[in-house]
């Protein structure tokens, strides 16, 4: 069985959806914190618990004899880590770090691990491959950048294989599992809350970037594509695949304001927007690149039309 760590939110519960309907088993370990029970998939076993209780991980392990971990759990507001980072850096390194250690002690010696492009900070050329420069600039980047390293030196002494799959900008819905982050700060909810009543106006932060209009562009990637990833790297470590970090994006990029129309097409009226400055820590561009994914893991993308995504976080979102 596969024990999935913070499979009551987003993608963790996305993908833990897909796996199930591949035919996996699937345990989930979710404190909660930041979602609710109705958030469990169905057909999941669930354990209400965190990542770095030992002896509730220990049990979980022995009990569903338990081969591979998908490690989602973390905390993932880059401006909440910028205000707090002890926070990041305890739930996210420090329990990743025991998390770890517990499956090692336990003969679990396969993990995918959700990291992120913030790993890279300010890109220095695009589209970013995995031998671009790692320069975290916060945080919440830092958190995700540490637990890279402690998984390479756990490779290395301990033989813990694993996978770390460097998202861009997740997005849409899949299977009932849609973003829906509290405080939500992800920019097409954001701007999808607009039409259906939720917000009076959505804020373009800068129109003064060196890009195609003025605002920041970044790659979006449906979870669904994600999940599948999560699925193929599993695959490709229990086949015996080496350590791997791999970059999860589509290679195209959109801009704020690009999002934006496609999301007034979508939703069939016109969003009530206002300009203001560039917020801090904001690159201009950051898109992909996935040659590695798909070489690696034969990664295919399902959702590389824009309206489609958007559609259907809007779907999700109005029901
Ligand atoms: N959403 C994105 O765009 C994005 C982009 C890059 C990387 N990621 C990474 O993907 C992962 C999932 O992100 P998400 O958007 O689904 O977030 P989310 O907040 O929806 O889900 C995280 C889940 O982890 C749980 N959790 C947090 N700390 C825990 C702990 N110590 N023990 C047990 N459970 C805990 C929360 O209750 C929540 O259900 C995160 O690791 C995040 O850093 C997300």
């Amino acid at each position: 069985m596969v024990l999935v760590t913070g499979g009551a939110g987003y993608v963790g519960g996305t993908t833990a959806r897909y796996l199930i309907e591949k035919g996996e088993q699937v345990v989930i370990l979710d404190s909660l914190v930041s979602s609710s029970i109705e958030d469990v998939p169905s057909g999941a076993v669930f354990y209400k618990g965190d990542v770095a209780d030992t002896a509730l991980v220990t049990e979980i392990v022995k009990k569903h004899n338990i081969d591979a971990c998908l490690h989602f759990a973390a905390f993932i507001e880059v401006a909440e880590s910028i205000q707090n980072p002890y926070k990041y850096f305890e739930n996210n390194t420090s329990k990743s770090l025991i998390l770890f250690n517990t499956l090692k002690d336990n003969g679990v010696l396969k993990i995918v691990f959700s990291s992120t492009a913030a790993v890279y900070g300010e890109a220095k050329y695009i589209p970013i491959d995995e031998n671009h420069p790692l320069n975290p600039v916060s945080p919440y980047g830092m958190s995700k950048f540490f637990i890279e390293n402690i998984l390479s030196f756990f490779d290395a002494s301990y033989n813990v294989r694993h996978v770390a799959l460097r998202y861009f900008n997740a997005c849409g819905a899949w299977g009932g599992s849609g973003e829906k982050h509290n405080p939500e700060t992800h920019l097409i909810p954001l701007v999808l809350q607009v039409p259906l009543g939720k917000r009076e106006k959505i804020y373009i932060n800068g129109t003064d970037y060196n890009t195609k209009d003025g605002t920041c562009v970044r790659d979006y990637v449906h979870v669904y594509d994600l999940a599948h990833a999560h699925y193929l790297a599993l695959n490709y470590l229990r086949a015996g695949g080496k350590s791997e970090m791999l970059n999860l994006g589509t290679g195209c990029g959109f801009s704020v304001k690009e999002i934006i129309e496609v999301c007034e097409k979508v939703a069939g009226v016109e969003i009530n927007k206002e300009i203001r400055g560039r917020r801090a820590g904001d690159p201009a561009v950051l898109i992909a690149s996935n040659k590695k994914a798909k070489e690696i893991l034969g990664w295919d993308i399902k959702y590389n039309d824009l309206y489609d995504i958007v559609k259907s976080a809007y779907l999700f979102h109005k029901s």
